[in-house]
């Protein structure tokens, strides 16, 4: 059976984890796109010659045209600037519009039955941009976004508890920005809520609460805070394995849970926006967006 295809547009700092991680896994054969001419080629060269010291049997091509993309099941897009000290992601728009129409219309000319997972900032804008200039269905147009930052809230909350992060489930929906949405009463350490340990181990409500607030929002400034250690640049490990997450579910029709930037024709009461939400992701894509009650209570860090 010919192996699953796996093309990344934008051969940067993520794309390149990206291509590595796509070997390591033998997720299948890989193409780096760039517009960077010997850059994409240098980075699959590299990595291609490790082959059997990590193990793997997969083809890695390194290119700066479309037509090696076709055939592609899976693109994932990482063209575009990253953020700069200082800078929201929004700040980015204007420029990877450009870039993200681009791309889009690279995609669609030369992988048009391909999935899409876009990674490129401001993200609920360019998964919009992408699937209104591919005309793709909505469950082959995927954002990554709440994949990093759920994580990013499990890993405070395994660090603040001190147990496994492998044991901590929380969600983090909405937008990928201040306005993203940390559900709080649904975290929990194998079943068991988050609050209610935070309690225990400090006695108070008040400082439970307090506690809880300062993950919330380092989990909503995750993204500034390593961009400003950086100096250059954005995160660029944690987003590659977010991303390889979502291919994965696909390719392995895994049915995983994913919060992910789905198109929303309805669900949660909201028509025809991108917006962060629960996903089972398998073979078809977004194959079901999981619903559940959500009000106030749930989402807001004032009222646990
Ligand atoms: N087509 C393809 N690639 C492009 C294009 C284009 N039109 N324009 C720029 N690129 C490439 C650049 O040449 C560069 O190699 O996109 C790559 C981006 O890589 P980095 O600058 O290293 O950025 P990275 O850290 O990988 O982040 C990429 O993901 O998380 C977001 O905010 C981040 O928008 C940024 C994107």
């Amino acid at each position: 059976m010919a192996r699953a295809k796996i093309s990344l547009i934008g051969g940067g700092q993520i794309g390149g984890v990206l291509a590595q991680l796509c070997a390591l896994r033998e997720l299948g054969d890989v193409v780096l796109f760039d517009i960077v001419e010997g850059m994409p080629q240098g980075k699959m060269l590299d990595i291609a010659e490790v082959a059997r010291i990590d193990q793997f049997d997969v083809e890695l091509k390194g290119t700066n045209s479309y037509a090696d993309i076709a055939g592609s099941d899976i693109v994932i897009v990482t063209a575009g600037l990253p953020r700069k000290p200082g800078m929201s992601r929004d700040d980015l728009l204007g420029v990877n519009a450009k870039i993200m129409k681009q791309v889009s219309e690279g995609i669609k000319e030369f992988a048009p039955d391909s999935f899409v997972i876009i990674i490129s900032n401001p993200l609920d804008a360019m998964v919009t941009l992408c699937q209104k200039v591919t005309g793709f269905p909505p469950e082959r147009i995927i954002g990554q976004a709440g994949v990093l930052d759920s994580n990013r809230f499990c890993s405070f909350i395994a660090w603040e508890l001190g147990v496994s992060v492998r044991d901590v489930n929380a969600m983090v929906l909405g937008g990928h920005g201040d306005t993203m949405v940390p559900i709080i009463r649904y975290a929990n350490v194998n079943g068991i809520p988050v609050m209610e340990q935070l309690v225990r181990k400090y006695g108070s409500e008040a400082k439970a609460e307090e506690v809880m607030t300062a993950m919330v929002e380092r989990t909503k400034m995750a993204g500034g805070e390593v961009v400003k250690l950086l100096g250059n640049g954005s995160a660029f490990y944690s987003p590659a394995s977010s991303a390889i997450t979502m291919a994965e579910a696909i390719l392995r029709d895994q049915k995983r849970v994913l919060p992910c930037c789905a198109l929303l024709t309805g669900e949660f009461g909201v028509n025809n926006y991108y917006v962060g939400v629960p996903c089972v992701m398998g073979a078809g894509g977004i194959e079901k967006i999981v619903e559940f009650e959500l009000d106030d209570e749930i989402c807001q860090t004032s009222s646990f």
